[in-house]
């Protein structure tokens, strides 16, 4: 329920001149440039929403695409024309034929991951063809684009036959202006979803999660004015004053009369430089009620441009880090915290997290672990997640996908992690409840990826330097006076603001429990740091209370207690994000017994049913609550 204020009259200090969208880093590289269009907030503007049934048609061998010798594709095979099969056989039924007809094709229900569609897609991992017809408004003098909240992997998009656009990368939005190819009445759009990884890609081809290739969030055709408010966002400062901007886009972008208005206060006006940009700088009234997990206090922040108006729900807090402590509106908080896939309740998951299937999943966090933060793993998640979040009180670690061995000395695997990096905290960063934007997960310290890694965090924090940027970090295992000693030593915590260990010691590895619970920390000084994970598997149901047996939930309830037990001991350790909520599929995961293609760290199973495990960290949580 989001609880909104009526805001007291603000005053505005200054109105300064350009915002630069894309400013230069504070890296050696400049920012790379924001994407063309952005529909900042699109969920809140009205559109057609093209979920539901579409015909899909296999093509393994990318027929459509090319033809055998790598020349341009058939005819036959192109299941983007804007044709109808049977009346083209029916031109030439002496020698037409086609080896596709969306028009008899199966259908599946979008969005969703198709390994759910058919039990044959399980483990489909290539190119695939949706197709739908719709009926468009005729656009008038507005503009029209296609908003896809996320395609996985890549995408090519074709309106009645012509290619309007394109997309790389599974979890980030992309709009894309067709207004020029749609007519009055029936419209075709036909989708090249290619779910394949490779070495390059990111994630590279190897992850610990499933193929999940599709269109796994919603498509919606949205009509803006000529010229529409692409970007908006304000943030608090430590100092006070609550600063952001707009950026028109259209035409009449330039020198515009704009205006904001937080709650029901007085709309403050600004004006417009040449680019379209407006900022804003707002000293924040006294009597601002700051967003926090125990009070997700939202404003309805109104956006004016003319004709065109947003209104987004932003919620107003500070978060830093000093020295080891993690600062939330200026007072020390402990990250009470859990990790989580983007995977819903059930046993055929595919990505199709409603908000039902998204509220069943923090209410376990929040009510049933007495938590306040999610890591939102390993890639971005869907916006109604990250705003649900503001809404319910999660603080969240946002992250994108650069995983294990990603090619680290590609300029164009870098590219696209940078693109990626920049599509998300635009698209997320009114949420309030995102504190942590993490450029990776658990990647090898070589001088390429520091370099990489090093790059991407001077991107957030030019980008967004209100949040603390982070990464889950391999650590060190060594033997000292007979007990374990791990060490975070790795260079790219100079580039951090919180330091996050992912630790398996006692399950992976020959050290059992005992060893666990004597084992000491050593880091890097003066930086706050928290475990991003640590975990074992169980299956739920399986019990031998007799002796440490791995896969029961006696012993994952124990590897919880010790690993919590060693954790109390670490002098700078500010939070957690254990591994994981609940089992989530994997193909890695093949004891027949025990796993069964799913990866067994869950407190829950994946129908939602609490291991032993569960309660140990909700009652120690309930313990840290007065942190
Ligand atoms: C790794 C990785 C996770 C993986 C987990 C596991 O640390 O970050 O994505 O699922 O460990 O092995 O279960």
């Amino acid at each position: 329920m989001r609880r909104t204020l009526a805001i007291l009259a603000l005053t505005l200090t200054c109105a300064a001149p350009a915002l630069a969208q894309s400013s230069t880093s504070s890296a050696s590289a400049p920012l790379p440039a924001a994407p063309a269009v952005l529909l900042t907030d699109a969920i809140n503007r009205p559109g057609q929403d093209l979920s539901g049934l579409w015909a899909y048609s296999t093509d393994l061998y990318r027929t459509a695409e090319t033809d055998i010798n790598g020349r341009p594709p058939a005819p036959r095979a192109m299941r983007y024309r804007d044709i109808s099969v049977d009346a083209e056989v029916a031109k030439k039924p002496d020698t037409e034929f086609f080896e596709f007809d969306m028009d008899k094709a199966p259908k599946a229900a979008l969005p969703g991951a198709w390994n759910a569609a058919e039990p044959e897609l399980r483990w489909f991992d290539g190119l695939m063809w949706y197709q739908r017809h719709f009926t468009a408004e005729a656009a008038g003098n507005r503009r029209a684009f296609l908003r896809f909240e996320a395609v996985n992997y890549r995408v090519k998009v074709y309106v009645n036959g012509q290619l309007a656009g394109q997309h790389e990368g599974g979890f980030t939005p992309f709009s894309i202006e067709v207004g020029k190819l749609l007519r009055a009445g029936d419209n075709q759009v036909t989708i090249g979803v290619d779910s394949t990884h490779d070495a390059t890609t990111v994630p590279p081809t190897v992850t610990d999660w499933d193929i999940y290739g599709g269109v796994t969030r919603p498509i919606r055709l949205i009509y803006t004015p000529e010229t529409f408010i692409d970007d908006e966002f304000l943030h608090l400062d430590l100092d006070g004053h609550i600063r952001g901007g707009m950026h028109l886009n259209g035409a009449s972008a330039g020198n515009r009369d704009v205006s904001v208005k937080i709650g029901a206060g007085k709309a403050i006006a600004l004006k417009t430089d040449g680019n379209g940009d407006a900022k804003i700088d707002i000293t924040a009234p006294k009597g601002l009620k700051l967003w926090s997990p125990d009070s997700p206090t939202l404003y309805d922040v109104t956006f004016t441009a003319g004709n065109d108006t947003l209104t987004d729900h932003i919620g107003f807090r500070t978060i830093q880090a000093r020295g080891t402590d993690i600062l939330l509106n200026g007072k020390p908080i402990f990250l009470r915290g859990i990790s989580m896939h983007e995977e819903e309740f059930g046993s055929n998951p595919a990505r199709r997290m409603t908000p039902e299937a998204i509220r069943a999943l923090l209410t376990e966090v929040k009510e049933g672990l007495h938590g306040n933060f999610v890591r939102l793993a390993h890639y971005p998640h869907s916006e109604l997640t990250t705003r649900m979040a503001d809404e319910m009180g999660l603080m969240i670690w946002s992250e994108i996908p650069v995983y294990w061995s990603v090619d680290f000395g590609n300029e164009k695997t870098l590219s696209t992690a940078r693109h990626m990096l920049a599509e998300n905290i635009l698209r997320d960063r009114n949420r309030a409840s995102i504190i942590v934007w993490s450029v990776g997960n658990e990647t090898p310290n070589t001088p390429e990826r520091n370099r990489f890694l090093a790059t991407l965090a001077d991107d957030a924090r030019a980008r967004d330097g209100t949040r603390l940027i982070s990464a889950a970090l391999l650590v060190s295992h060594n033997m000292k006076d007979g007990h374990i000693e791990m060490a975070i030593d790795d260079p790219l915590v100079e580039h951090l603001d919180l330091m996050a260990a992912n630790t398996y010691n006692g399950w992976y590895g020959d050290d059992t429990l005992a060893d666990v619970a004597k084992e000491t920390w050593t880091m890097p000084a003066g930086k706050p740091m928290i475990f991003s994970e640590f975990g074992a598997d169980a299956l739920a149901g399986f019990h031998d209370a007799t002796r440490p047996v791995k896969f029961t939930e006696e012993y994952q309830a124990e590897f919880y207690r010790r690993t919590l037990a060693m954790a109390d001991r670490i002098p700078a350790l500010r939070g957690m994000s254990p591994w994981i909520l609940k089992d989530f599929q994997s193909p890695r995961r093949q004891h027949p017994v025990y796993q069964n293609g799913w990866n067994r760290k869950g407190l829950m199973s994946e129908t939602g049913v609490r291991k032993e495990a569960f309660d140990v960290l909700a009652n120690y949580y309930i313990g840290k609550e007065k942190d």
